[in-house]
């Protein structure tokens, strides 16, 4: 049976990988909708970025709604310095014919999980976690209900990468992610301790383009143009596909391993804003709230990924 899952996401390059990843997988994957939030580029952009995907894997059908323009609590901080001012640089598509969903993200979560079977909805969350975490605040009675949630977020042994001390996602809503890291969820993290060593090779994005698909071409186009930070920022040889790991897991979980920890969020240092306080060590005695992924097998999951976006996009007509 797959994973109902809504998608929550800020597109963004890697999350329009994750996102087609997804629907490259009915078996593993159901995606219920897709939620926008503030994040990479502004909402009315994250919003239309995610039906640009959605039409480009062959599926107008799928419900995008727009949740939330802010942070609980902070002024937004965007990234297009490493997105594009579009947030999807890299590739000029087609701007979307598909509406957007009538019903707010945040409403479309909390009427999803009450609606469903509990235990049965999934949440992937690659984004600032602003949408997630005002549903759980106005709807406690949903918290329960969540099968499980993944995150793209968050930093350890591998520190920060908007800041000295925090992940993006995280940074931007600090207040959302404690919110949502203490509310009891089942939570699998995949923070840059393993996104980093999930990184592109020239020979894979050439495989892509070698698809002769649009698709193909998008993931490779994308993937030029946003590794081009990390390259001149870390001096890697390829992109981290940040987002993508979150939806692998649910295909390959074996693909991955990492620890149970107790993970704090920092929302009032003055320089650890945002800061994922994994307890790796046990030393705080806390109980561990989160799987904390630090390891993945980097050439199966690129292996997987070029099988599964293969499906996806037909020749260029
Ligand atoms: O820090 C990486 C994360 O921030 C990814 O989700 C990327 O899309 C950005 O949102
Ligand atoms: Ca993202």
């Amino acid at each position: 049976m797959p994973r109902k899952i809504i998608f929550d996401t800020d597109p963004g390059q890697d999350d329009a990988v994750a996102l087609l990843l997804a629907l490259a997988s009915p078996e593993e994957v159901e995606v219920l909708g897709v939620t926008a939030v503030a994040g990479n580029v502004p909402l009315d952009l994250t919003a239309k970025n995610a039906r640009i995907v959605c039409e480009l894997a062959g599926r107008p059908d799928l419900p995008v709604h727009a949740g939330c323009d802010a942070p609980l609590a902070r002024r937004l901080v965007t990234a297009e310095n490493v997105h594009g001012a579009t947030g999807l640089d890299g590739i000029d598509l087609r701007p979307p014919a598909m509406p957007l969903a009538e019903t707010h993200a945040v409403d479309f979560i909390i009427e999803t999980l009450r609606g469903e079977p509990s235990g049965s909805v999934t949440l992937v969350a690659v984004g600032p976690l602003t949408n997630i975490a005002t549903a759980f605040d106005r709807a406690p009675d949903t918290v329960p209900r969540v099968q499980e949630i993944v995150i793209m977020g968050g930093a350890y042994f591998e520190v920060g990468n908007v800041t000295p001390a925090a992940e993006f996602n995280i940074y931007v809503d600090p207040e959302a992610a404690k919110l949502v890291f203490d509310s009891g969820a089942a939570l699998t993290v995949m923070p840059l301790d393993v996104t980093h060593k999930a990184l592109t090779s020239r020979d894979w994005v050439e495989g892509m383009r070698a698809l002769g698909t649009r698709v193909g071409e998008a993931v490779a186009s994308w993937t030029d143009f946003f590794e081009r930070y990390d390259k001149a920022k870390y001096g890697n040889l390829g992109a981290p596909l940040h987002d993508p790991c979150a939806v692998a897991w649910l295909i390959r979980p074996e693909l991955f391993s990492g620890k149970r920890v107790n993970v704090e969020i920092e929302t009032a240092g003055e320089f650890t804003a945002g800061m994922t306080v994994a307890d790796w060590w046990g030393v705080t005695g806390k109980a561990a709230n989160c799987l904390f992924v630090n390891e993945v097998d980097r050439d199966g999951l690129f292996a997987m990924l070029t099988e599964r976006l293969a499906r996806l996009g037909q020749k260029p007509g």
